[in-house]
């Protein structure tokens, strides 16, 4: 059944980009994901921080490798688009941001990022934040981008207020987690002006 209004993002509009490399500052770079990151994965997801709040844990680099493969194909499926942030000339991975869930019809994503230990406390996370949705939004098209965490991350709360993504309720009891039920607060952005 035909839709009655023009997709917000045309198919295939965001295959001519490429899946860019976009800098934060001159200290790090968003770039895709290589198969050589996932001793890195692993070894991140061996923080108990990261383990609570996205639920998994890498046993093995081929594990991590399994999901690395996982975020390239949903790129070239046109459902995702997944950065390892990295130290700009050592290329140290320092963390992870994605937008998920793009549905190109109505032009929406939702966000979600990780820091490695070491990487955290500096406002790094809160700069790609920034830079990864004034690309989605300035030269994919994308309307509206969502994130979520639970009520307990304060320092998640504290990235989406800092990176401008509004309050907009808590969505109750949605995660079971490691300790049990979790709220999740969520925010957004809205492209300004459209
Ligand atoms: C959440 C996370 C990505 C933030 O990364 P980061 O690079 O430290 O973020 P920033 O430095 O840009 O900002 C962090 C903010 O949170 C604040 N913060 C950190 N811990 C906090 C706490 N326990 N309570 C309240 N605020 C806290 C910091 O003070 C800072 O705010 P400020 O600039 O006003 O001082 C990182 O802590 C992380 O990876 N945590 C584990 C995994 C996770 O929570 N992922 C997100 C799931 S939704």
């Amino acid at each position: 059944m035909p839709f009655l209004v023009d997709p917000a993002i045309p198919a295939g509009s965001l295959a001519v980009t490429g899946h860019p490399a976009l800098p934060v500052g001159d200290e790090a770079l968003l770039r895709p994901w290589l198969l050589t990151d996932a001793a890195a994965v692993r070894e991140a997801f061996s923080d108990p921080e990261i383990q609570r709040w996205h639920m998994r844990r890498a046993d093995s680099v081929a594990e991590a490798e399994g999901w690395i493969a996982a975020w390239q194909g949903e790129w070239e499926a046109g459902a995702g688009a997944h950065w390892a942030l990295v130290e700009a000339g050592s290329d140290a991975l320092l963390g992870r941001l994605a937008l998920k869930r793009f549905e190109l019809q109505g032009g929406t994503a939702e966000l979600a990022y990780w820091m490695v230990p070491l990487a955290r406390g500096r406002g790094l996370c809160t700069r790609a934040v920034a830079v990864v949705t004034r690309w989605a939004m300035d030269e994919w098209g994308f309307h509206r981008i969502e994130l979520e965490h639970a009520t307990a991350n304060r320092a998640s709360c504290r990235v989406a207020q800092k990176a401008g993504f509004e309050a907009e309720g808590i969505r109750r009891s949605v995660w079971l987690q490691a300790d049990g039920r979790h709220d999740a607060h969520l925010h957004a952005r809205v492209r300004p002006g459209s």
